[in-house]
């Protein structure tokens, strides 16, 4: 026993030893266009120095340039929305790993990177709150008129339909039942029925019927080849007199025509997002205050959240620089 510890802590102690000498000069860059919150960037800062590691910070860039130079030299690197394409993983040579801070990881290339051997990884569930809490007040802020004179209305009694029951949707679901709403919800990919009924929520068969018995419809589905477009006229002309869409996903998902086109037939309906949409000084002009567009993207836009994103992602660049830890990655 005694010759077999010391074996195995030496064994261990050499191991640490080869991958910190390997990994001594490992570079870290954190782009974010729009920077995580000052403790978010300490906290990563920290994971990272801890590990022996070096962080790079790139914040508030305006042009792709500026991504394009810090690249170069990245070991890592761990983004927001900013845009991981073709372009910048051809500039990062050194580049093994991106973790997109967060759950929708449309904005990087996962074709050019898969082809370059660069892991990808989201941090899915660590800003969900934020997004969902988000997704409450843009249901509260249009149902008073958007906190401007007149008689409004209440959530209560009212049925919210959940478009996708991911981690945000779930979370959307349960404030909602709070606030006393019948929630109802939908999600290809999760038909059992257990999961729903669980959760006190309605599982509903059908994306129309979805969308039919949705006074509130929260979206929550990612924006890939095919959801790109697929909330359009159809769904939104079907929905209860008096209804609002609420989009916290992404702009990509909406058919903008066919939105213009359901609103214009339809004097009631109203439509809050936290993307603006291309055509939003046509609609503002068009809808008045049955639209309402946040100016920049804010559902992880809180301390909690970029703190749970940012130390996540930094947590999953070391552990996979460290250990080869695969488990978020998205483009296996
Ligand atoms: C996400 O996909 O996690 C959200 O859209 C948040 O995006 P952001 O980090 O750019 O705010």
């Amino acid at each position: 026993m005694a010759t077999i510890i010391p074996f195995l802590y030496e064994k261990r102690e050499e191991k640490a030893v080869y991958f910190t000498s390997l990994l001594k000069h490992m570079k870290i860059l954190v782009a974010t266009e729009k920077p995580f919150a000052r403790e978010a960037v300490e906290g990563i800062r920290q994971i990272v120095e801890q590990a022996g590691q070096e962080l790079a910070l790139l914040e508030k860039y305006t042009e792709k340039a500026e991504l394009l130079a810090a690249v170069a030299d990245a070991d890592a690197l761990i983004v927001r929305s900013d845009k991981v394409t073709a372009e910048v993983i051809e500039a990062a040579k050194q580049l093994k790993i991106v973790v997109r801070a967060g759950a929708g990881y449309d904005n990087v290339d996962l074709q050019a990177a898969t082809q370059r051997g660069v892991v990808v990884m989201n941090t899915p569930g660590q800003n969900s709150n934020a997004v969902a809490e988000l997704a409450l007040g843009m249901m509260l802020y249009m149902a008073r008129n958007r906190f401007t004179p007149g008689t409004g209305s209440e959530l209560q009694g009212k049925t919210l339909a959940i478009h996708a029951y991911g981690n945000v949707g779930k979370l959307v679901a349960k404030k909602g039942k709070a606030l006393g709403m019948r929630v109802v919800a939908y999600d290809p990919f999760i038909t059992d029925a257990y999961v729903y009924d669980n959760d006190g929520v309605e599982k509903v068969d059908s994306v129309e019927e979805l969308y039919a018995m949705a006074d509130y419809l929260s979206l929550h589905i990612p924006s890939n080849a095919e959801t790109k477009a697929s909330i359009g006229y159809e769904k939104l002309i079907s929905m209860p007199k008096g209804a609002t869409l609420v989009n916290t996903a992404r702009k990509e998902v909406i058919d903008e025509e066919g939105l213009v086109a359901a609103m214009t037939e339809r004097e009631d309906l109203k439509y809050v997002t936290d993307i603006a949409p291309t055509n939003a000084a046509e609609m503002e002009e068009r809808f008045g205050k049955r639209f309402f567009a946040t100016p920049k993207k804010q559902g992880a836009e809180t301390a909690e959240a970029n703190i749970n994103a940012g130390l996540a992602a930094a947590r999953q660049v070391i552990d996979y620089l460290l250990n080869g830890n695969t488990r978020f990655q998205v483009n296996k």
